[in-house]
């Protein structure tokens, strides 16, 4: 590949081979998910959202023997508040790259800094990036309203949110929603991202935990498969949109997704039993892959479609 990201301040952070980061995804983006991203060259941030505390050690031990490249965890502020001995746990665990998401990062910032940790806050729109900046964080997960799962009440899409972050901070920012490919990554570089992130995409990988049915379901979504539940009444969730989800917005039903029901639908493939995240990107991603042929396909595409605007790119981290 003929590109040269020797400028790009994500990969001089988080020190992988691509600017392509794995979301962290409650139960499935664990070690087999993550380390076939990292083994690949993209950045596998494993989850923390479960609240697995005793599993979550044993995949951060398996690593280990899973990979010598660099991964990440995410920490969701508001649940290191209830358990923060996860901190050491996480030091413990030798990355050096972590992402904070839902909550202040203030809280916990310098102490993963003084570390050696770098620390990247997920936002979803510009008063977050803002705060996050002030706090002293090293860079931004910026996330438009087309991700999946939970989604700030007030979404913007990327392109405009994107936009807007990067006028106003000078953090380096990797953004998320609606990428699938690397059309859709040069596209985010042309708008000021330095690396991109994905979970739907890596939901439906080989490597991806969850049952046939659930990448299925991902791979039949298309343009409209996608729904938002409790818009307006509290944190919505983007979900695919099965008949349980139909039924959820139109008020059918008073369905509550607990992570019980959500894990029968995640593993036991019942579609039915619970509601399972996926976002706009579904309507880009139309087979099951290998990590590393999403990776290294991406990275392909992002160079032709870098090819084809040769004059953004003297505007961007990299250059061909
Ligand atoms: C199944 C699933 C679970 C997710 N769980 C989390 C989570 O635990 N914490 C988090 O910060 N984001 C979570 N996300 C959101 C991702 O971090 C990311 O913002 C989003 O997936 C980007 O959009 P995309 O799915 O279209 O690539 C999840 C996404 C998916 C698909």
């Amino acid at each position: 590949v003929a590109l040269d990201f020797s400028a790009n301040r994500v990969l001089r952070d988080c020190g992988a081979h691509y600017p392509i980061f794995q979301s962290p995804m409650g139960w499935i983006a664990r070690s087999r998910l993550v380390s076939a991203v990292a083994n690949a060259g993209g950045l596998g941030i494993m989850e923390t959202s479960s609240g697995d505390i005793p599993g979550l050690c044993a995949e951060f031990a398996a690593m280990r023997e899973l990979t010598q490249a660099p991964w990440a965890i995410n920490l969701p502020v508001m649940f290191v508040k209830r358990y923060e001995a996860i901190l050491d746990e996480v030091i413990a665990s030798g990355v050096r790259f972590v992402t904070t998401s839902a909550g202040d990062p203030g809280l916990y910032v310098r102490r993963l800094q003084e570390a050696g940790i770098k620390v990247y806050h997920a936002v979803p729109h510009l008063d977050g990036a803002r705060k996050a900046e002030d706090a002293g964080v090293d860079g931004l997960v910026v996330e438009g309203g087309e991700s999946a799962s939970i989604r700030n009440p007030k979404e913007v899409g990327l392109m405009a949110l994107l936009r807007a972050v990067r006028k106003a901070c000078a953090l380096p920012i990797v953004a998320a929603g609606g990428i699938a490919d690397g059309w859709g990554m040069a596209a985010a570089f042309a708008l000021g991202a330095e690396g991109v992130q994905m979970g739907t995409r890596f939901v439906a990988s080989a490597e991806s935990p969850v049952h046939a049915n659930y990448k299925q379901g991902i791979v039949d979504a298309g343009l409209y498969g996608t729904t938002i539940i409790n818009r307006g009444i509290g944190p919505c969730l983007r979900v695919l949109k099965t008949s349980l989800a139909e039924a959820v917005v139109s008020g059918k039903s008073d369905f509550v997704n607990t992570m019980d029901a959500a894990k029968m639908a995640y593993f036991e493939g019942d579609l039915g039993a619970g509601l399972v995240p996926a976002g706009e990107s579904s309507a880009v991603i139309d087979t099951v892959l290998p990590a590393r042929m999403i990776v290294e396909g991406m990275i392909d595409e992002f160079e032709q479609a870098l090819r084809g605007m040769p004059r953004v790119i003297a505007d961007t981290s990299v250059q061909i």
